[in-house]
């Protein structure tokens, strides 16, 4: 077992995208949680659908609580709100540092079961593991 494997949680949390946020913008957020999670042994996904991210982070607490911090002082969004924070024993979210699923190019089959579509802000923590669950098997499919 490597260090980073020690203390594991999974966080999850949702914020709005700052209105003047651009599709490089949310390219260039992505690149930089690909080489930041990579350093940190953090894996996880992210959701966003033009107006709202939702992300999941999972790794050693420390390494996510400092992340946290960071990303919830990020201008790129705001109302950043915590959905679900958990101590875990494993990795559920494992296959990617960090992966983005862009949500209109979702097919409705892999989450309409939920609220018919993307509401985080009515998701409790269990609605949001399910969402990222679904959208790991989009993911999974669409690599
Ligand atoms: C929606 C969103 C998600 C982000 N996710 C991550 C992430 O998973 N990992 C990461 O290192 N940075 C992520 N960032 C970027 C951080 O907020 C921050 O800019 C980056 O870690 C560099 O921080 P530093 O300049 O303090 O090193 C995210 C930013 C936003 C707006």
């Amino acid at each position: 077992m490597s260090t980073s494997e020690v203390n594991l949680c999974r966080l999850i949390y949702f914020s709005s995208a700052s209105p003047e946020l651009t599709d490089n913008d949310v390219d260039a957020i992505l690149e930089e949680a690909i080489a930041g999670n990579e350093l940190r042994g953090i894996t996880g996904l992210l959701a966003y659908d033009d107006f709202h991210f939702m992300q999941v982070l999972e790794g050693n607490e420390d390494a996510v609580n400092n992340l946290y911090f960071r990303i919830a002082q990020d201008p790129r969004h705001y109302d950043v709100k915590l959905v679900h924070y958990q101590k875990v024993q494993e990795h559920h979210f494992q296959e990617w540092s960090m992966a983005l699923a862009r949500l209109p190019e979702v097919p409705g089959r892999y989450i309409d079961n939920l609220y018919g579509g993307f509401e985080p802000q009515l998701f409790t923590a269990d609605d949001a593991l399910k969402y990222f669950d679904m959208l790991r098997h989009y993911l999974q499919q669409a690599a």
